[in-house]
């Protein structure tokens, strides 16, 4: 197994040996300067210094050996430019999440004249006046709960679809709660506007004792009514929406290798392995190599939410992706490698260290099982 002392690690970040200690310790691993420690290891520390740790095979492909520190690129100030955002619709059962995305598109006057292109991305884009926001299509909740367990965050903004009829129910409550964890400012669409039944001000007055005082009361939470069915409503909601992205201050560097977030993943019968990934920063193009959970490959193609292959896919923008060695999991991180070699390198080590997980895991498993049947 590959291994290097702490004054490899401290030569290669090209910090002071103590400090890698230190680190170490406060870690709860006590190491000498000259004592060797793990790849696993190593590679926590090189972490926190905004590196990872690559392993290159050598001549010999029975020893491996830590070749190179890939930086994790830091954004300076001047290279961050305005980048769209991105948008996830929740609410309860039946209030018009998926009406209210149809809805949407449908003010998108490229979407259609390409005449209803069948929708197997797990997002949409939509240009408002020359300004575009992505919505991402996975089930609200999803997009938030699987994904911000795994730590990645993919939704600036969220639109919560409070069915005017129906008012506050308890997915509601669990929306407001999962944007509220994530940090993410809300916009209410109150819903179904047209339906005789309809009750904005009992909505407002429900929101209001969640906590979420509507504008129009004297609060600070932007409402709009609309009706999904008749599409009325939709254009101001959208408007919100790019008002609050740009008091948001969305920005993202283009130009660097691309980092973003797996939406969702698949094994297509004829096409193999696809993602659907949503680039967050950088920028990713046909022929990248990248690394993307435990799969790794070469970009072979990208097919945008329109359905057109592209070749270039900057910040803010979800695309389906071919060339995977295998599925990975939705909120997997995906980053583009300087080169193939590298990602087959990050991607077996990551396999390795899984199945070492997986054995462990098992190995506590049967042990449990074995005093289970005394
Ligand atoms: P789930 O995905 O099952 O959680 O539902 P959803 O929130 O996506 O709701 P969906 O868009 O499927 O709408 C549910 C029902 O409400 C459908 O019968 C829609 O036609 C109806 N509906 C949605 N929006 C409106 C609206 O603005 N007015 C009226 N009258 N009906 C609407
Ligand atoms: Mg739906």
């Amino acid at each position: 197994d590959s291994q290097l002392t702490v004054q490899e690690l401290a030569n290669k970040l090209d910090k002071n040996s103590s400090e890698i200690i230190m680190k170490l310790m406060k870690m709860g691993t006590m190491a000498t300067i000259n004592q060797e420690i793990s790849f696993e290891i190593a590679s926590l520390v090189a972490s926190e210094y905004g590196f990872e740790l690559v392993i290159a095979e050598g001549d010999n492909s029975e020893e491996l050996e830590i070749e190179t520190l890939m930086e994790i690129e830091e954004d300076k100030e001047e290279d961050l430019k305005q980048r769209p955002p991105v948008v996830t619709v929740m609410g309860h059962v039946d209030h018009g999440k998926t009406s209210l995305l149809d809805a949407i598109r449908k003010t998108d006057v490229t979407s259609g004249e390409a005449g209803g292109i069948t929708q197997h991305i797990g997002a949409s884009e939509v240009n408002i006046n020359g300004q575009k926001i992505v919505f991402l299509d996975t089930p609200g909740h999803e997009a938030f709960t699987s994904m911000r367990a795994r730590g990645a965050q993919v939704t600036d903004i969220a639109i919560l679809v409070v069915a005017a009829d129906d008012g506050i129910m308890p997915q509601t409550v669990e929306a407001i709660n999962h944007s509220k964890a994530a940090g993410v400012p809300l916009i209410v669409a109150i819903n179904k506007i047209d339906k005789p039944s309809a009750n904005p001000d009992k909505v407002k007055q429900e929101l209001a004792d969640q906590g979420l005082l509507v504008e129009d009361w004297g609060g600070e939470v932007i409402a709009v009514p609309v009706s999904a069915k008749k599409k009325e409503g939709i254009d101001t909601l959208l408007e919100m929406v790019l008002l609050v992205a740009e008091m948001e201050e969305l920005r993202a560097n283009p130009d660097k290798r691309a980092v973003g977030t797996v939406i969702e993943a698949e094994l297509d019968k004829g096409r193999g392995p696809v993602a659907t990934v949503l680039v967050q920063g950088g920028t990713l193009r046909v022929g990248d190599p990248i690394v993307a959970g435990l799969a790794f490959g070469k970009v072979r193609a990208m097919i945008n939410s329109k359905g057109k292959r592209v070749k270039v896919a900057g910040p803010s923008t979800a695309v389906e992706i071919l060339g995977l060695s295998e599925v990975p999991q939705g909120g997997d991180q995906f980053v583009s490698v300087p080169n193939d070699k590298i990602a087959r390198n990050v991607a077996e080590k990551r396999q390795q260290i899984a199945r070492d997980e997986m054995l462990k895991s098992n190995q506590r498993m049967s042990l449990d099982d074995f005093f289970s049947q005394m």
